[in-house]
């Protein structure tokens, strides 16, 4: 006969074994698990293992009675549920297969239907319309089913019910499923709410392609727990979202906006090449290729071109990629960005910073005034207020003193530009000085604390391109500031970087020489200055980053459609 040890103390009827080394806790436990053994039983642990009294062994046998009961009772619902899911399992598949011999047939007695995209559905009330689109919502109840329908021109709600409702398709509508729906528009009745304050009631529909359910459906493949890096792969799903898509659509109308705004001034689009023999920022940020055999890059900047332009066409601009193979991870760097250039003759440093101004600020009373990119706006950045003009001009000489002034240091840097680490590793902070490039930081810190948009001008030679006019030195100084600003905005910092340009021929020639360049390759460049030269100058905006200060994005990955950044270049 196997002995059974009970300890009420320290035993345990979940996790014990009835041995020595793990006893039960209660008698009427160990008489449940093994009926016929004998059993040992103690207090605690300072007493010593007894054969139990024989009241104590009547009271246990109650005790296991009623823990079989229990069981036997938990059996039989488990069993029941069983039962009942399996019948509701098999009902619904009946259901479906009956449902599959209901077919939808469009009714030729009804008025035509007017194919129409969501956004011009206003003006189609009260009629029958056609819509194509993807099942954005679902809420599936017993007889009536609603839908979101999404087409990328707005969100419609759908009402489906009746025969339309019983449908084998309609039973196993998913999520991201394109559909064609046929019905009557209808004002939502008062107190309700809809997009567009219409609802579209179904008289016809038809599956266009199915999405999958259960395992690989949408949302177990993207959701708002989904890590960031598989976000990134999945960006082709995450441009369906609701804030991803009002991003991109904000981000045409500010383009539109902008073409404009250049329109009103007179100036023309041009497309550049992107595929280029010269560098415009420096040789570090060049992403070099190979172009049947001869060295090429990838542009930085379309700016030289443009200045080409100016004897032809006047005042130009364009819209085009640019790329900088920065291996910066900050959140307002991308490897290729959208760069909005201008280039203008016949100006001067003032003009250039006012006109800069003027097409940030009429492009954004463009928007404002537009209902849906008003909305837009509204729904991504609800606080945003049109910033006040004049912009603040900070030189950089002021900014340095503003720095010092407001605590704002940097870190020290040995020859090579590493950071100098104390003794706990951490860098050693220093006082700004004349001379010092403003790292991002420090320029993030200042233009939060300003909290307007800020010109910053006047930044000394040594830190800037080879292009950049310079400024008269001033009288017992050797050191050499340029015509050149950057447009800081709260949340983002620099969005513009500007200059006005050498003009003259021989201080060109003198530039390419001091920075070591070859002045054969820039002969199309030079050229500018040698046949009818002008003082002009221009600027290049990065479009992500002017939306990110617009729609309040944290970076400006979400600002572009497939972002790329050091080893992201998927999908
Ligand atoms: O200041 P940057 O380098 O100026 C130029 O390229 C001039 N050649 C432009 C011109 O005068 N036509 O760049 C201009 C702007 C920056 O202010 C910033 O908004 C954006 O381009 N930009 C970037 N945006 C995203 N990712 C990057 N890696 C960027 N680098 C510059």
């Amino acid at each position: 006969m196997s002995i059974i040890y009970i300890d009420e103390a320290t035993g345990s009827d979940t996790t014990g074994q009835g041995t020595e080394a793990q006893p039960y806790q209660s008698l009427a436990f160990a008489i449940f698990t093994t009926a016929d053994a004998k059993y040992l039983i103690r207090k605690d642990a300072n007493t010593s293992y007894d054969e139990p009294t024989q009241s104590a062994i009547k009271k246990g046998k109650k005790g296991a009675d009623g823990l079989e009961k229990k069981r036997k009772k938990a059996e039989e619902l488990a069993e029941r549920e069983a039962k009942e899911k399996g019948e509701e399992r098999e009902k619904r598949e009946r259901l479906l297969e009956e449902n599959k011999s209901i077919v939808l047939i469009e009714d030729t007695s009804l008025a035509k239907a007017i194919k129409a995209k969501i956004s011009q559905l206003a003006e189609h009330r009260s009629k029958r319309v056609r819509v194509f689109g993807w099942v954005h919502r679902l809420r599936q109840q017993k007889d009536i089913t609603f839908v979101t329908l999404r087409d990328g021109t707005g969100y419609l709600q759908v009402v489906l019910s009746g025969r339309v409702n019983q449908t084998y398709h309609a039973l196993t509508l998913t999520l991201e499923s394109t559909v064609e729906l046929v019905g009557m528009l209808q004002v939502v009745p008062e107190g309700k709410t809809a997009p567009g304050g219409h609802e579209l009631i179904v008289d016809h529909w038809q599956l266009v392609g199915a999405a999958p359910g259960a395992e690989d459906a949408f949302t177990n493949r993207l959701n708002e727990k989904t890590n960031p890096s598989i976000q990134a792969d999945l960006r082709h799903l995450v441009l369906r979202g609701e804030t991803a898509s009002a991003v991109l659509r904000l981000r045409a109308a500010l383009l539109a906006a902008f073409r404009q705004t250049f329109v009103k001034h007179s100036t023309i689009e041009v497309t550049p090449p992107c595929l280029v023999q010269t560098m415009v920022e420096g040789g570090a940020t060049l992403f070099k290729l190979d172009y049947y055999g001869q060295p090429a890059f990838l542009t930085q900047s379309s700016q030289l071109y443009l200045e080409t332009c100016l004897p032809s066409l006047g005042d130009v601009f364009c819209v085009q990629e640019s790329f900088r193979a920065e291996n910066s991870h900050t959140r307002r760097h991308l490897s290729e960005y959208t760069h909005l250039e201008a280039e203008l003759g016949f100006i001067n440093f003032d003009d250039l910073m006012t006109h800069i101004e003027a097409v940030i600020c009429e492009s954004v009373d463009i928007l404002l005034a537009d209902p849906s990119s008003a909305a837009l706006i509204k729904q991504l950045n609800p606080k945003f207020q049109p910033p006040a003009r004049p912009f603040l001009r900070l030189s950089y000489v002021d900014a340095i003193t503003w720095l010092n002034e407001h605590g704002i240091k940097r870190p020290e840097e040995d020859k090579d530009g590493n950071a100098i680490k104390d003794e706990n590793g951490k860098d050693i902070m220093v006082e700004h000085a004349v001379g010092d490039d403003i790292a991002e930081a420090a320029e993030r810190q200042m233009t939060d604390i300003i909290g307007k948009p800020v010109f910053l001008y006047g930044f000394p030679a040594e830190l800037k391109a080879f292009y950049m006019k310079r400024m008269p030195k001033k009288e017992g100084s050797n050191a050499v500031f340029t015509e050149s600003c950057d447009l800081l905005m709260p949340n983002v910092g620099e969005i513009v970087g500007g200059s006005m340009r050498i003009s003259d021929y021989d201080e060109l020639i003198a530039a390419y020489k001091r920075e070591g360049m070859d002045p054969s390759t820039y002969y199309w460049y030079t050229d500018q200055r040698k046949y009818g030269t002008c003082e002009h100058g221009g600027y290049g905006l990065g479009v992500e980053r002017l939306l990110a200060w617009l729609a309040d994005r944290y970076t400006v990955r979400e600002c572009s459609l497939y972002p790329r950044w050091p080893e992201r270049a998927t999908p």
